[in-house]
């Protein structure tokens, strides 16, 4: 079994709906004879001239070449009846997500496949080592699941169940590289590697509108300003409440209800009201106007203080100490105390604490001054503007509050003041993002590259679960966690055990 071998023969897609019809285009576009089977009578053929009609308008628009649109457009072959996979050495199938459904197609295809034919599904849910438990030859079954818009979306997920062989899945992924796709293995375990590790982007932003700890857009401007092309609750409305409630719910069902994926009552009342997100013109915001921009704040200068000190050591350390040095209202410039217990700013006897997980409110004792904010973790520290989470502590000063934003104004941020919660929206996020790449990784679901490309690429993140790790050390992350932890209890925000390890923490 090998890429070339599945490149001779002619493709079998089944369904061509959304899904099977990207997938025929994409295999066409690379040189397969593609055929396209649907059980609705037309649909394979309206399937092939809707691709004719985007492809027409490609060349009338000089972005395709009229010869080439042509050749792809004659590959493929919308075909009536199954026994056309009879000489086929791949059936990719993309039909409606049912378990029973599915098995029965596939126990129906070993009927008319040849031995040696790979039998693909892009089921985006269903076990792959169920839909093969049952066949004749079990070891051919491999997921080959790919992301929505097939032609435009790089990864592929290349599902491995238990019986599927190495040489299968090592074939059709050398094939989805030929294809111009960035294959990615994954065990099959709910939710594969995308489905899973995504979960907190969506769940940590829920928890936090449960609490009422801080409006829509809010979280999306934060999320936005580390570097995501769409924050989570605009997102949610473009992928539809019920779609991604329906993922959560699954994932949440598959895991035996483990807590860490609880679905959320938030979401469950936009499904039960029917604010579905964009589709139905209302969900978190209404369309088609979308998020309304943060309210917009002016602070003043801060105060010139007698004293500044920068607390901690490492990027953010450093990058705070070059952004204070340029506010005017120093007098001096800033002492360091690079070993210290906490990252932040000591203004005369106020205290500004990158977030550890811990409250601000925590941190009055500790730091022996109720004069305290606890601001979220940079992604990114050229701030020019964006937007970024901190709290105050309860019985803090007026002056600092009035101060504590007017300090994160004049490092260049636009401060957005949240209730006081642990680990804010970013650094609370991206931890729990690491934390189920890191347990997928411990469970062997996929390597540590592959969770990062798949992640990318998958879900457009701007960095790998693995590439924050690097840079937020695998301690701080544990710290936060636990943080979070002690605070909401339950198992939610237990901490992976791979990131526990000595090594790692020590990293
Ligand atoms: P769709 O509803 O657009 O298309 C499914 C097509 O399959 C329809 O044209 C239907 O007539 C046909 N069909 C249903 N039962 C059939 C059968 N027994 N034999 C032949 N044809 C049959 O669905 P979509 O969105 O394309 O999804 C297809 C598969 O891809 C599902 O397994 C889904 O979970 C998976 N998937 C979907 C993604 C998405 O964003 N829509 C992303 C990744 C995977």
């Amino acid at each position: 079994m090998n890429a070339e071998a599945l490149k001779a023969a002619p493709i079998l897609v089944i369904g061509a709906g959304i899904m099977g019809a990207g997938i025929a285009q994409v295999a066409a576009q690379a040189g397969h004879r593609v055929r396209l089977y649907d059980a609705r009578e037309g649909a394979a053929a309206q399937a092939k001239d809707k691709l004719a009609a985007i492809f027409e308008g490609l060349v009338g628009k000089g972005k395709l070449a009229a010869d080439a649109a042509a050749a792809t457009i004659g590959r493929i072959e919308p075909v009536a009846s199954l026994d056309a996979a009879g000489d086929a050495r791949l059936v990719v199938e993309a039909i409606v997500e049912d378990v029973e459904v599915k098995r029965a197609l596939l126990k129906q295809l070993e009927a008319i496949v040849a031995p040696d034919c790979v039998l693909a599904t892009n089921t985006s849910s269903i076990s792959i080592t169920l839909l093969a438990n049952g066949l004749a030859q079990p070891g051919r079954l491999v997921g080959m699941h790919f992301f929505n818009p097939v032609p435009l979306m790089k990864l592929v997920e290349v599902v491995s169940g238990l019986h599927t062989e190495s040489s299968v899945a090592a074939a059709i992924f050398a094939l989805a590289a030929t294809w111009g796709k960035v294959p990615v293995h994954a065990r099959s375990t709910p939710g594969f590697i995308v489905n899973r590790i995504a979960r907190p982007f969506y769940a940590e932003a829920l928890a936090l509108l449960q609490e009422q700890a801080v409006a829509p857009q809010v979280l999306d401007a934060c999320l936005r300003a580390a570097g995501f092309r769409m924050g989570p609750c605009e997102l949610m409305d473009l992928i539809g409440h019920d779609t991604n409630f329906a993922v959560t719910q699954s994932v949440y069902a598959a895991n035996f209800f483990d807590k860490r994926y609880v679905p959320s009552l938030v979401q469950k009342e936009l499904v039960d009201g029917g604010l579905l997100g964009r589709k139905s013109g209302r969900g978190f915001y209404r369309y088609p106007d979308g998020a309304p921009a943060p309210p917009p704040a002016t602070h003043a200068a801060p105060a010139a203080p007698r004293e500044v000190a920068v607390h901690g050591s490492g990027a953010i350390a450093d990058a705070l100490a070059t952004a204070v040095a340029a506010v005017p209202a120093l007098r001096s410039a800033p002492a360091r105390v690079r070993d210290s217990g906490w990252t932040g700013l000591a203004i005369d006897g106020a205290r500004l604490v990158l977030t550890d997980g811990r409250c601000a409110q925590e941190l009055v004792a500790v730091l022996g001054t109720s004069d305290v904010a606890v601001f979220d973790r940079p992604l990114k520290m050229e701030p020019a503007g964006s937007a970024l989470a901190y709290a105050v502590a309860e019985g803090a000063s007026e002056a600092w509050r009035a101060q504590a934003p007017a300090w994160l104004a004049a490092l260049g941020f636009a401060p957005q003041p949240i209730a006081d919660t642990p680990g804010l929206v970013v650094a609370r996020t991206v931890a729990m993002l690491i934390n189920e790449a890191a347990d997928a990784v411990q469970q062997g679901v996929c390597t540590t590259e592959g969770a990062d490309a798949a992640m990318r690429l998958g879900v457009n993140y701007p960095a790998g679960p693995f590439e924050w790790l690097r840079d937020f050390g695998a301690g701080s992350v544990v710290t936060l966690l636990d943080a979070l932890d002690a605070h909401y209890r339950g198992e939610r925000y237990r901490a992976s055990g791979w990131l526990r390890r000595p090594a790692r923490r020590n990293a």
